[in-house]
């Protein structure tokens, strides 16, 4: 299994308090003369607003990952038996360099940075996570997209014998997502390979799914083995599931209500069943950063 990280690892320490002091940890390690240190990654960039992260623990366990089942245990109880490697992505579509990419040659370690984001679920839970990830332009760009490429669109894997969920049958699987091009290219947007300096853990898409952290949560879509670049808007699962319900675009908006529940306000998973809810920042508090790639659309039309 090909790694992402070599440094430290998580699991057992307060993550928020690690996390954050890796470079003292390094000063320190160097200060006791450790002759060889491990590669550690620059310190994360934290685009959450100095919020908390949720622990491992819990972005291990409270997952949605429809292929192993609809329960938010089911994940970490079944994806255990999903095969990673061999991993290969099939790039096909308007591109100069079509071809089946095995993933070593989409992920350059070097490329990995760790950010901190907000991620918001479109049932209205949300978790601050730490991901390690390349941005996506720069894996596209790999790929050369012609001009006339207005879209791009994602595939995850569709393995029977492994995914007990995929024999629900209202889901036409593959789970398929899209985004637009200036989406898939802005620099918040990551291909997430890893969190807390772990692999990616296999709940949580292993070993390459999308980040899109202005975006409910069913957009960043897991477990990718294919990319097609198009030039019309590509099917979306829960958009072609319910189309009233969830848009293509389906940007974090505080202010557009889901046709059965409100997006005003979120509890944010760790806080405890009676903590206060939080409120919803408009493009899940990205706005500054995103909010020009919808310049003149309506919002309310385009969910
Ligand atoms: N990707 C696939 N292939 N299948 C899924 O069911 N669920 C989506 C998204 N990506 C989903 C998916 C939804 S609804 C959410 S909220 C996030 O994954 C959850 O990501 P997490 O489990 O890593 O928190």
């Amino acid at each position: 299994m090909r790694r992402f990280r070599t440094d430290l690892t998580y699991a057992d320490v307060t993550p928020k308090e690690v996390f954050l002091n890796r470079r003292a940890l390094l000063r320190g390690a160097a200060a006791m003369g450790a002759a060889t240190i491990l590669p550690l990654p620059a310190a994360a960039r934290d685009f959450a607003g100095g919020e908390t992260p949720n622990t491992l623990e819990d972005i291990k366990a409270y997952n949605n990952f429809y292929e192993f089942g609809t329960g938010k245990d089911d994940p970490a109880k079944y994806a255990g038996q999903m095969t990673i490697d061999p991993w290969s992505v099939k790039v096909d579509g308007l591109v100069d360099r079509p071809g089946t990419y095995d993933l070593a040659d989409l992920i350059d370690e070097a490329e990995v940075e760790e950010r901190i984001y907000r991620f918001r679920c479109v049932e209205a839970w949300s978790m601050v996570i730490p991901w390690n990830g390349i941005e996506l332009s720069k894996i596209l760009n790999k790929f050369s997209p012609q001009p006339g490429a207005k879209y791009v669109a994602f595939e995850t894997l569709e393995r029977p014998s492994e995914m007990p969920g995929l024999a629900r049958s209202n889901i036409d699987w593959p789970y398929r997502e899209g985004l637009r091009m200036d989406e898939a290219m802005h620099p918040l947007t990551l291909m997430g390979t890893g969190i807390y300096g772990e692999p990616m853990p296999k709940q949580n898409g292993a070993p390459i799914r999308l980040v899109v952290p202005w975006k409910y949560g069913f957009k960043s879509i897991k477990s990718i083995v294919r990319i097609s670049f198009t030039d019309t808007q590509p099917p979306a699962t829960w958009n072609m599931l319910q189309p009233r319900e969830y848009g293509f675009y389906s940007n974090v908006n505080p202010t557009v209500d889901h046709p059965r529940w409100s997006q005003a306000t979120e509890r944010r998973i760790g806080d405890g069943l009676f903590a206060k809810r939080r409120p919803t920042l408009m493009f899940n508090g990205y706005e500054e950063e995103v909010a020009s790639l919808y310049a003149g659309m309506d919002l309310t039309k385009f969910i």
